[in-house]
């Protein structure tokens, strides 16, 4: 792999101890481009302005998909990855959706560690930081004609980060917007679904919230996301989780956590959930939890629920199921614990 490293790291311009989510990002990239039929050779570059211009597809018809996965600074001092086949896995999941050409295994996998191992340093030290990853895949031909690409681009940037909410996060529940329908693009980490949410997504914090709790494109009765989170409740010492359909994202934290729950003999429901059961489960005082999980969320606890003009308030126990989860995932992610199910992936 060429590997062309910068003259100029900007890593003295962190600062470590206050890192915010996203903004800074590391000194290189990784790129690979698609033509004429197949991938061509992967190379580390110094983060720097594209090469293409202002025709670059992706920019006119969102032909974009993307993950978001993390590097922990382990108790030795070394780094590991968590579960980064699933991010690939569920990258090529979302290009599929999108006609984007499937990035093979390979150049994935050796992108994202020689990435790492040359930005190294930017992998933080403090409690509950990490090394966010994006790696990325777009449409890159450039011509103004409503059709696919015939180009494509995978990249890989990555971002030292802190935790996304430092504090319990309030959810409205969405009773306007919509945010994927049935038969579309919702279950594909696709850039026109983030972008399709900011609004919805200022107008509840305008209203107070922190997040967006998205319900059914049909009816807004039943229970979807939140955010860049999946949900989960916790009912009468059941964990209730919606089930997955292709207006959701298939969460990795997700998944972990079910592992871990079904593991620990915790009663599990993946299911349609209403909007009204929870609501009276909040107001009959049964919702003992609820909490979000994400790569950048990590396990966020849900102290309210907005609902027509109310707030419900949702306990946020220390020694509840979202805080045994967290603690038991950050336990495997930094390297405190032992990793019996193979989730790490060391540099
Ligand atoms: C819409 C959406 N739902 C759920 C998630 C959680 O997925 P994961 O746990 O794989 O980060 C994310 C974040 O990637 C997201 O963007």
């Amino acid at each position: 792999m060429k590997v062309t490293k910068t003259a100029n790291s900007r890593l003295s311009t962190i600062d470590f101890n206050h890192l915010g989510f996203g903004a800074g990002l590391s000194d290189h990239v990784f790129i690979c481009e698609y033509k004429d039929g197949a991938w061509g050779e992967g190379e580390i570059q110094p983060y720097g302005a594209l090469k293409q211009g202002l025709g670059l597809h992706a920019l006119h018809y969102g032909q974009a998909v993307f993950e978001g996965q993390k590097a922990y600074r382990q108790t030795d001092g070394t780094i590991a990855v968590f579960r980064p086949e699933k991010n690939w896995e569920r990258l090529n999941k979302s290009g599929a959706r999108m006609l984007i050409p499937e990035i093979p295994k390979e150049i994935f996998m050796e992108g994202l560690i020689e990435l790492i191992r040359l930005d190294s340093e930017w992998v933080p030290r403090g409690a509950n930081t990490a090394l966010y990853l994006r790696p990325f895949l777009f449409a890159s031909s450039e011509f103004v004609a409503a059709r696919p690409s015939e180009e494509y681009t995978f990249a890989i940037v990555t971002s030292p980060v802190g935790e996304l909410y430092t504090q319990p996060v309030k959810v409205k529940i969405e009773q306007h917007f919509t945010r994927a329908a049935q038969g579309g693009v919702g279950f594909a980490k696709a850039a026109g679904n983030y972008g399709g949410a900011f609004l919805a997504t200022r107008k509840a914090v305008q209203d107070g919230f922190n997040q967006v709790l998205w319900t059914d494109h049909a009816e807004h009765a039943y229970l979807e996301e939140a955010g860049t989170m999946n949900v989960a409740f916790v009912v009468n010492g059941t964990l209730l989780t919606p089930a997955l359909s292709d207006r959701i994202l298939e969460g990795i934290t997700r998944e972990s956590i079910l592992t871990l729950a079904n593991d620990w003999g915790l009663q599990v429901e993946e299911r349609r959930i209403s909007v009204a059961e929870i609501v009276a489960a909040a107001k009959d005082g049964s919702l003992q939890e609820a909490f979000g999980m994400g790569t950048a969320a990590v396990v966020s606890p849900i102290d309210g629920l907005g609902y027509e003009g109310e707030i419900f308030p949702v306990p946020s126990p220390n020694d509840g199921v979202a805080m045994k989860v967290k603690n038991a995932l950050a336990d495997i992610r930094y390297g405190r614990a032992k990793d019996h199910y193979g989730w790490m992936r060391h540099i």
